[in-house]
């Protein structure tokens, strides 16, 4: 298996097996639409077998950054609309990638007055951006009630059927990087006694429900991928045994057949642990070159590697690898500024 073979995904063939990763931009306008440069940023980027969008709110009560896009008016989706028909004119496949902030947010970057919301009433160590104030510390969440879980899950269930009225091919669940679904995941951030908390077939429950009801309002589990970074520690969280807590999730989603496992690695091996587990496609990244990527196509440590920043820098990452060209370096000043710079002007290969 090299970086150029096809890789079927349900009803999809892409058409290799460089997929861009999850990033967001911040480039969204007022209320949380999607910029009209977002058509072009992504088409530009369609050689790769498969783009995740930018994590992406499922509800209001699920934004928490400046200027990051959500999927639940209709003015957002007709702009995703924009976004998933210039992808599918350049011969691409997009997934939406969902997310809900939890704990990690800051009033300043939200537009209703009720305070972010999380597993358990702990604030995340650590401070965030807003054009308002700068940068603010993470405020301090409130614990959800037992009975506004199945609330919180069916966002999830509408913001996946208002992602397939835009076009896109599916829908990525984050359950990575601290956000609410992994604060239930982690010790550090759930603190619940109730079925949502304590041993680990209770804290993953959350990302199960919510996964089973996507696949639902999907109509078909293979529109249905989900992201985990177990081991990472960004946005303050920690557990206690993340390779046993991501192997008991693995275990629960075995029988569910959607469409991938993305993992990104952090550096504590669990990738490999959960390969040996997982009987579905497994898409892995995390600092992969192009050399290391084909290595571990090449030994089966998984079905297709996920790039970021490199991606980010470099729209024809696909011809370049195939050429083995040099890549342009990713400008970290403005991965998160408004308008165009660094984000619709790096330069492709001279034709
Ligand atoms: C600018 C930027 C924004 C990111 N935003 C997200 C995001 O919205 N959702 C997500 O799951 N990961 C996000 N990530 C993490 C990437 O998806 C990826 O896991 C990470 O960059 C590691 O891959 P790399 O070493 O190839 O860049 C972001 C990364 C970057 C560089």
């Amino acid at each position: 298996m090299t970086l150029f073979s096809p890789l079927t995904l349900g009803s999809l063939t892409l058409k290799n097996r460089i997929v861009m990763a999850p990033m967001t931009r911040s480039r969204a306008g007022v209320d949380a639409v999607p910029s009209s440069m977002a058509a072009e940023y992504y088409a530009s980027r369609a050689s790769g077998g498969l783009l995740i969008t930018e994590g992406t709110g499922a509800s209001a009560m699920a934004m928490g950054y400046a200027r990051t896009p959500g999927i639940y008016s209709p003015q957002q989706i007709e702009a995703w609309k924009s976004v998933t028909s210039a992808v599918h004119h350049a011969g691409g496949a997009i997934f939406l990638q969902l997310m809900h902030v939890g704990r990690i947010s800051h009033a300043a970057n939200r537009t209703i007055p009720d305070a972010p919301v999380a597993p358990s009433a702990i604030r995340a160590a650590g401070q965030m951006w807003t054009d308002a104030q700068g940068m603010q510390p993470n405020d301090m969440p409130r614990a959800l009630e037992l009975s506004e879980i199945p609330q919180v899950v069916s966002e999830f269930s509408q913001a996946t059927r208002n992602a397939l009225e835009a076009g896109f091919d599916g829908v990525e669940l984050h359950a990575a990087s601290g956000y609410l679904p992994n604060q239930f995941l982690a010790t550090g951030s759930n603190h619940r006694t109730d079925a949502y908390g304590g041993p680990v077939e209770n804290r993953i429950r959350f990302v199960v429900e919510t996964l089973q009801a996507m696949i639902q309002a999907a109509g078909a589990p293979q529109r249905v991928g989900m992201k985990v970074s177990p081991g990472m520690q960004f946005n303050d969280i920690h557990d206690q045994d993340p390779i046993a807590t991501h192997l008991a999730l693995v275990n629960a989603i075995n029988g569910m057949n959607v469409a991938y496992l993305h993992v990104m690695r952090a550096g504590i091996g669990a990738e490999d642990a959960i390969r040996k587990s997982y009987s579905g496609t497994l898409l892995l990244g995390g600092g992969f070159q192009k050399a290391e990527a084909s290595e571990a196509l090449a030994t089966g440590r998984a079905d297709a590697i996920v790039f970021g920043a490199s991606y980010l820098a470099n729209p024809d990452l696909v011809e370049r690898f195939k050429q083995d060209a040099p890549l342009n370096t990713p400008d970290q000043e403005t991965f998160y500024t408004p308008g165009p710079k660094g984000y619709l002007d790096y330069p492709t290969l001279a034709l």
